[in-house]
């Protein structure tokens, strides 16, 4: 019988747990598939004494991860104990310079570091695989990094936040809250720690991040992503956006333009009969423009304990499949020494149509100011909408008076709608702030 692969596992909370039970429960098909067993034989996280639902057998505890990385028990080391700095870094660094492979969940640490991880797997010779860390358990990264390879990617685009697209579907569905929906959220194992990482667009951004390397075979460039998060969507701009025939995501969306590379996450307005408005809960999708293959649509869970490890198990699978000596692929699918340098795309120079909900104090020449500061702006309104009697939702004490006007602009720049924003704020007649929602094609 071929040799094990033998596997180390920093990290048990619910993936590791959940990847360890399935590499249990799948041993045999693992087997046959990978022409050699997957055998755990080291494991480490913070508190050897929890309960936990393995049974540890004969794995070996190691209290260090970065002990367990370089461990000669161990040929390939998975890292889920998250975090872009600290401990999840030293691991990874320790193991890739141990000349282990690694498979990471990790998109804060690749957001961060991927260029030099990739870079120092390639030195080593070893894979680093990151199946889990972008759309849980689609599997977009093997996508993109090799079944494309004849493909110029144009434009890549997704819902890559479960949490996210969960409170949206259920503010829409249910009429609740964004505070009731986070808490279910929360409740339900969804969300990050920290869930104005989920809510303020930041876990999206990492994601987008590594699929922008992936896509234009740029240098990862999270800090350069414009990010607008959903906390500020209100159950009237949801209605409003029904009432135009739109729905609201979040979309993390990363397009090559003339004039460089734009990398946004914001609420975006899609047409409700497209694939993309389809996608309710927890789960994500991913869309490509590409110009040999046209458009691919993937969809699937995007967290929890069984889909990542799903995505974590495949990672292990070609790893397990492949043979020392073998050649084997860059891990941001172009070799790190020849990424491009990233060149951004300014966000005032962004063009789209964009959705716009004033509340604005009903009283003669409003309408028309408004109307006038658009044209200003050479902004071309396609449709327009006042509804008698509006509500104020700002708590403004001038609700007696509050009108709400939803316009759709034609196509326009970011720069012509902030100027005419300012402007029609500057005049005086609204009541709270504008919303501002881009539409995506
Ligand atoms: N908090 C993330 C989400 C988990 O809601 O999608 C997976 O990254």
């Amino acid at each position: 019988m071929n040799k094990p692969l033998r596997i180390g596992i920093a990290g048990l909370g619910t993936v590791g747990s959940a990847l360890i039970n399935l590499i249990d429960r799948k041993q045999e098909l693992l087997r046959q598939r990978c022409g050699r067993p997957l055998e755990v034989t080291g494991i480490s996280a913070r508190d050897k004494n929890k309960a936990r639902d393995f049974e540890m057998g004969a794995m070996q505890w190691i209290d260090n991860p970065v002990e367990l990385a370089k461990s000669d028990n161990i040929d390939c080391f998975i890292e889920l104990i998250g975090g872009d700095e600290g401990v999840a870094k030293d691991c990874v660094v320790a193991a890739l310079n141990a000349g282990k492979h690694v498979v990471t969940a990790n998109k804060a640490l690749l957001a961060k570091h991927g260029v030099e991880l990739a870079a120092l797997a390639e030195k080593a010779g070893v894979l680093l695989n990151y199946e889990a860390a972008v759309a849980g358990g689609i599997p977009i990264i093997k996508v993109m990094r090799e079944s494309l390879s004849a493909n110029s990617v144009e434009r890549v685009y997704g819902i890559l936040n479960g949490t996210c697209n969960y409170i949206l579907t259920r503010m829409e569905d249910e009429g609740l809250s964004f505070e009731e929906c986070l808490a279910d959220a929360q409740r339900l194992g969804y969300a990050e720690a920290d869930p104005t990482f989920d809510v303020e667009g930041y876990d999206t951004a990492h994601k987008l991040a590594i699929l922008c390397s992936l896509a234009f075979g740029t240098q990862i460039a999270a800090d350069e992503i414009y990010v607008e998060g959903i906390s500020s969507i209100t159950y009237d701009d949801i209605k409003a956006a029904g009432e135009m025939g739109y729905r609201i995501k979040l979309l993390g969306v990363a397009q090559m333009t003339d004039s460089g590379v734009e990398q946004r996450v914001h609420p975006t307005m899609v047409p409700i009969n497209s694939s993309i408005a389809q996608i309710s809960g927890v789960t994500n999708a991913v869309a490509i423009d590409a110009d040999i293959v046209g458009q691919l649509i993937m969809s699937g869970p995007g967290a929890g304990g069984d889909a990542t490890a799903s995505a974590v198990a495949g990672d292990i699978a070609d790893i397990a499949k492949s043979r020392p000596g073998h050649q084997h692929g860059p891990a941001l699918g172009t070799p790190s020494e020849i990424l491009q340098s990233y060149k951004k795309a300014r966000m005032r120079a962004h063009e789209g149509g964009y959705f716009i909900r004033l509340t604005v104090v009903d009283k003669a020449g409003v309408f028309a100011s408004v109307a006038t500061r658009m044209a200003e702006q050479n902004i071309s309104l396609e449709s327009i909408v006042q509804h008698r009697g509006g509500k104020n939702d700002n708590n403004s004490p001038d609700t007696s008076t509050a009108q709400p006007i939803i316009m759709i602009t034609h196509e326009t720049t970011e720069q012509a709608i902030r100027l005419a924003l300012e402007n029609i704020e500057t005049d005086g007649h609204l009541i709270g702030k504008p919303q501002m929602i881009r539409i995506e094609k």
